[in-house]
């Protein structure tokens, strides 16, 4: 019996929760998303459970509007670089966008955190979907999708380049002739492109990972390519089992066209389990999660994709309005699912909005229940994994005590970790430095 193909699972660290009504739980901590005790026993429990890497979302617009979490939360890299002191061997995930930012700064704070932990930074390079945004950064107007999205590629170059910048051996701390590195071991980038002048070499050495790891969540036709080019995982919104399979497929065949082995390459949907010793308990806890979403919040929650758009002012009984516009530069690939469902379903604005806030998927149940849904998606391609988002508070623990066995008992889940680094676990290489594989090849020659 060959070994089975291992589940790569995520723990999203999303402070007091995904919905706008989440906080008001009984047991939910309304302080969660800045308490750092909190954010430490989650982490620490993803890690007892050999979860693969803790992964904070991001972004950098809000208004008055925006849910409970988003307008009060830690800062990704520096949550996780002090969550890197309290754990060692999870992997640590940051969300920072292109949009907003430099790639030199960037390269220095994720080649920081890699050495830091150890060895466990990975990026989740995202191009930033409202608008607003740029009125944070003293920019006129938001980027145009497609210029995100080629912004983004050479973006990443360059902090791909930078990251290169000091060869493994570089830094030889000769105490006796007083050589601290190696000049020839040294590299500039000198890059100049269409949005981005880059000099180098990076101000510290290529950390333990080489390159930490790259994930993205594109799901739009640019989206998906740079993810299938680029990315070492993708994170996916999909909630149904033909839907994400298809997906599946789609940025597999894609990767094998970028001359990648597809199977280096995480697809990972986003879960929200709700378990119960029985079915019917289940069901009744994944009630009362869905009710604490008003018809308000569930359309705050819908108006996201399409730039915080306001929903309230329609008729929540007529037809789904025309709201394309307003999707179109900013989470098209979402808003475009949601016209969609609205359309093939023929559904009212408000049967849109419940059935996007809560949705019902395949993981609420028992147990058993839930491994089995997690192992269908596994054994049938329509995932590499999982990243798991919180629902209920204390449903970590919950499933941690009780799903987390059922899987190292079927042998789809570690029972220790295999590596103390990030690609160690994920069981993907330290890419070998640009220059140090030129002298290789000289000296082949
Ligand atoms: C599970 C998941 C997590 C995401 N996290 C973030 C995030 O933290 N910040 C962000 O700006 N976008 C995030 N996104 C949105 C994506 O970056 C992307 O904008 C979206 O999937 C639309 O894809 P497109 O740009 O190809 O249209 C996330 C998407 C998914 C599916």
């Amino acid at each position: 019996m060959g070994c089975k193909r291992q589940l790569k699972l995520g723990f999203m660290l999303h402070g007091v929760g995904m919905g706008w009504g989440d906080w008001r739980h009984l047991d939910a901590d309304p302080t969660a998303s800045t308490s750092f005790e909190y954010y430490k026993r989650q982490a620490q429990l993803a890690e007892q459970a050999k979860f693969d890497f803790l992964f904070v979302a991001d972004s950098v617009f809000i208004t008055e509007k925006s849910s409970p979490h988003y307008l009060n939360r830690f800062e990704p890299l520096t949550i996780l670089s002090a969550l890197a002191g309290a754990t060692s061997n999870i992997g640590l995930v940051a969300t920072l966008t292109v949009s907003y930012s430099e790639p030199y700064n960037v390269a220095r704070q994720f080649a920081s955190l890699d050495h830091i932990s150890g060895g466990r930074a990975g990026w989740n390079v995202v191009t930033s979907w409202l608008e607003g945004s740029a009125s944070n950064f003293s920019k006129a107007a938001h980027y145009a999708h497609d210029t995100r999205y080629r912004l983004a590629a050479e973006y990443l170059d360059v902090v791909q380049g930078l990251w290169d910048s000091w060869e493994d051996d570089a830094l030889v701390h000769d105490k006796a002739s007083g050589k601290f590195f190696e000049p020839s071991k040294l590299h500039r980038l000198d890059h100049k492109g269409e949005f981005f002048q880059v000099r180098g070499p990076l101000n510290i050495a290529r950390s333990p990972q080489g390159q930490p790891a790259i994930f993205q969540a594109g799901a739009s036709e640019d989206g998906r390519n740079f993810a299938a080019s680029r990315a070492d995982a993708i994170f996916v919104g999909h909630e149904t089992f033909d839907e994400a399979t298809a997906y599946y497929h789609d940025i597999k065949r894609r990767a094998a066209g970028f001359g990648r082995d597809p199977d280096q390459l995480f697809v990972l949907p986003g879960i929200r389990p709700v378990i119960g010793s029985t079915e019917e308990e289940a069901e009744r806890k994944y009630q009362d999660f869905a009710n604490l979403t008003s018809i308000e919040n569930a359309l705050s929650m819908l108006g996201r994709p399409f730039n915080d758009y306001d929903f309230l002012q329609h008729d929540l009984d007529a037809p789904f309005p025309d709201v394309a516009a307003h999707g179109a530069n900013s989470n098209r690939s979402h808003s475009d699912r949601v016209i969609e469902a609205a359309r093939k379903d023929n559904l009212t604005l408000r049967q849109v909005a419940l059935r996007f806030a809560t949705p019902r998927t395949d993981f609420v149940g028992t147990p058993e229940r839930v491994a089995d849904a997690l192992e269908r998606w596994l054994e049938n391609r329509a995932a590499d994994g999982f990243v798991y988002n919180v629902s209920l508070p204390k449903e970590l623990e919950v499933f941690i005590e009780e799903v987390v066995p059922i899987l190292q008992k079927r042998g789809i889940h570690r029972s220790e970790y295999e590596a103390s680094t990030f690609r160690g676990n994920l069981g993907i290489p330290v890419p070998e430095n640009r220059y140090a594989r030129r002298d290789l090849t000289i000296a082949a020659e």
